[in-house]
């Protein structure tokens, strides 16, 4: 949570005052010095000279005059606050301008007076009301952020349910077809022959298809039925090794290279072995379709302190990673063309591919995601500063 600073009536304040009236300078200055609460008073007479005085100290509260010279009315105030959002601005505006004041509230003043209806105790008041209204605002702001970002979460995961189950249902459906399907091709293919010249590629492009609704049907069940995990002490290099000898065949197709940083004396962590190995497989075939001829895969494998200055940690999960604990990241980054653009939040949503006409279905980072919530474990995917994608697993310990 933010840091909201309490304040009370006794502490002394800073504050700017922007009036461009000598006369209502002035009395201002004698009122707040009266008051006796301010270690600093600065009053200026111009928008462009307060924006100046602003960028220099900090100030608790400014006190601000609706009619200056170089900016005009409510103009000055909603300015200031698009610029300073965090600053507390009372209005101070001309006589009979309750309604004007009033309208102030709503572009961001946190109170309004009138000139020549208030006193040195009011005036104190106000600034110091200013200053509470401004830290419940923010304060609200912020739990509201929460709240939905809780909502968006709450949404995904009904979501996942929804589909989860929809898709189970349909997947035992189809398998029991295609499975007779696929024995009927193979059974015609190896014991009945006839004369049409197209009759064998016929036969092999139905077995071709009929295997790739297969695989889509088993990723769709993996992604809907991995609820439980068969956990052992494993090393992660060995899980790696595997997924990367079922990978081959896609890294094969293009020149890609292969880097690998990882540390020495990396602990054992305690996963699902298979599950993991999935997980990587997808993300090395995502890497290497990302890249087009030819390109980099490099994988770290390191032990990190969980701390802010990683340059993921807002992406962690502070349940499962609080700070100070230690956690084992692997690194997944290619040179491909990079995560599509303003879908970051998207691309773990069962079915969201950009693949779609060189076959992709977009099950891939959502089994992903399963697989590592269930491990209770974070999965991030981010763009590279240079080109390319990197994707991060990171396990506890
Ligand atoms: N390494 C990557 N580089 C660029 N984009 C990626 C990468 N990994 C995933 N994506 C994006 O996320 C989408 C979803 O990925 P995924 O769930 O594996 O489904 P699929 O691979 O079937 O498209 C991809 O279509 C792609 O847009
Ligand atoms: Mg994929």
């Amino acid at each position: 949570m933010q840091d909201t600073r309490r304040h009370d009536m006794a502490q002394s304040l800073n504050i700017l005052v922007i009036e461009d009236s000598p006369v209502d300078r002035k009395l201002l200055d004698s009122m707040l010095n009266e008051s006796g609460k301010f270690s600093q008073i600065n009053i200026v007479s111009s928008f462009q000279e307060a924006l100046a005085h602003i960028n220099k100290s900090v100030y608790d509260v400014i006190l601000l005059d609706l009619d200056l010279p170089d900016s005009r009315g409510e103009q000055t105030l909603v300015e200031l606050n698009q610029q300073y959002p965090l600053l507390p601005i009372v209005v101070n505006t001309g006589a009979y301008e309750d309604d004007l004041g009033l309208r102030t509230l709503g572009m961001g003043a946190q109170d309004f007076l009138i000139k020549g209806k208030y006193n040195a105790y009011t005036l104190n008041k106000a600034l110091h009301y200013a200053i509470e209204r401004k830290n419940m605002e923010m304060q609200l702001k912020l739990a509201y952020q929460q709240l939905k970002e809780t909502q968006t979460q709450l949404i995904q995961s009904e979501k996942l349910k929804i589909v989860g189950g929809l898709a189970s249902g349909v997947a035992h459906e189809v398998k029991n077809p295609l499975a007779t399907i696929l024995y009927g091709v193979t059974y015609l293919a190896d014991n009945v022959k006839a004369a049409d010249k197209n009759y064998d590629k016929v036969l092999s492009s139905i077995k071709e298809a009929t295997k790739r609704a297969n695989s889509i049907i088993t990723d769709l069940l993996d992604f809907s039925s991995i609820t439980k995990l068969e956990k052992k002490s494993v090393k992660i290099v060995e899980v790696l090794d595997k997924a990367f000898a079922l990978a081959q065949h896609a890294l094969d197709k293009k020149y890609v290279e292969v880097y690998q940083h990882i540390a020495e004396n990396l602990p054992l962590i305690e996963i699902d072995q298979n599950r993991i190995e999935q997980v990587l497989v997808n993300l090395i075939l995502n890497a290497a379709h990302a890249m087009e001829e030819s390109g980099q895969l490099t994988i770290r494998i390191n032990v990190e302190v969980i701390k802010e200055t990683l340059p993921f940690y807002k992406s962690l999960n502070e349940e499962f990673f609080p700070k100070a604990t230690k956690a084992l990241v692997l690194m997944i980054e290619d040179t491909g063309c990079g995560l599509p653009e303003g879908k970051l939040n998207t691309i773990f949503d069962p079915f969201f591919t950009t693949r779609r006409s060189a076959g992709g279905v977009g099950l891939g980072l959502s089994v992903c995601k399963n697989i590592m919530d269930l491990h209770q474990a974070d999965i991030i995917l981010e763009n590279k500063e240079s080109k390319g994608t990197r994707a991060i697993l990171v396990f506890k310990i």
